[in-house]
């Protein structure tokens, strides 16, 4: 199964891949996870990337899929997947069918959250997330709190606030959202790939709705 997850930030795309990546054993791939673990590392990628994810703006998409093709050019190249906030732009779309094309791979379904503006600025303003790069977890304060305050269940490292989960960014993320996923969704449509799933209700209730979706796609090849 390849899969693409499309929605505006903090539509439970991340919560969702986890849950079905753990289930289903497919590879979770997050661009906004490298993009900010190249920031930690102060690499020269996360040096160009870091005032985008900082202003809330998207990295460069001669960027993005440089990083994106990389991961597919290594041996351990994912053959099942799901994408998770990649491809964001019309532009990252072309590049990426012609990324998987060349390796004889297709794309099985995108699923597009749908979530109202003013959930989406409360759910990104309670959420906590671990910066171990190895395990990324995502919390919120009411509707996921960590056990213990403050830690992470799976690791024990100190949770922290996104820098980009500050309402101003966030009403300038789903901006940018807004602004560039119409010629995406059209992109994929066109190919009789996008199905729609209500991101409102309990993560419990999202994921049911994710898992019946998937199981009507059928896999191409
Ligand atoms: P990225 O990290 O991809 O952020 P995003 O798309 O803005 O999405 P989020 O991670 O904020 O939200 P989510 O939908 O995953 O929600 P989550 O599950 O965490 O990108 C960050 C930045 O990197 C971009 O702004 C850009 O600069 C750059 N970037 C990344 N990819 C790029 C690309 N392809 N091109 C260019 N630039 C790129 O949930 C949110 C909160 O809600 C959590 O606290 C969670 O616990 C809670 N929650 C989840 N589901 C529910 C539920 N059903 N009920 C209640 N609470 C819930």
């Amino acid at each position: 199964m390849r899969v693409i997850f499309v929605g505006p930030p903090g539509s439970g795309k991340g919560t969702q891949a986890t849950l079905l990546c753990q289930r289903f054993g497919l590879a979770h791939i997050s661009t906004g996870d490298v993009l900010r673990e190249s920031v930690h590392l102060r690499t020269p990628g996360g040096l160009l990337a870091e005032p985008y994810l900082s202003t809330g703006r998207l990295v460069p998409d001669d960027v993005v899929n440089a990083l994106v093709a990389d991961l597919f050019r290594a041996p351990s190249r994912p053959e099942s997947f799901v994408m998770d906030g990649y491809p964001r732009t019309l532009a990252q779309a072309v590049a990426f069918d012609e990324m998987l094309h060349e390796h004889g791979l297709d794309v099985t379904g995108v699923l597009l959250f749908q979530l109202g503006d003013e959930l989406i600025v409360r759910r990104l303003s309670g959420r906590w997330i671990c910066p171990n790069a190895t395990c990324n977890a995502t919390y919120h304060v009411y509707n996921r709190p960590p056990r213990v305050p403050g830690r992470c269940d799976l690791c024990g490292t100190a949770l922290l606030q996104r820098e980009d989960d500050k309402e101003e960014t966030i009403r300038r993320r789903l901006e940018v959202y807004h602004e560039n996923t119409a010629g995406l969704i059209d992109h994929y449509r066109a190919q009789k790939l996008v199905r729609e799933v209500s991101a409102d209700g309990t993560i419990e209730d999202v994921y049911a709705r994710v898992v019946k979706v998937l199981d009507k796609l059928k896999p191409r090849r």
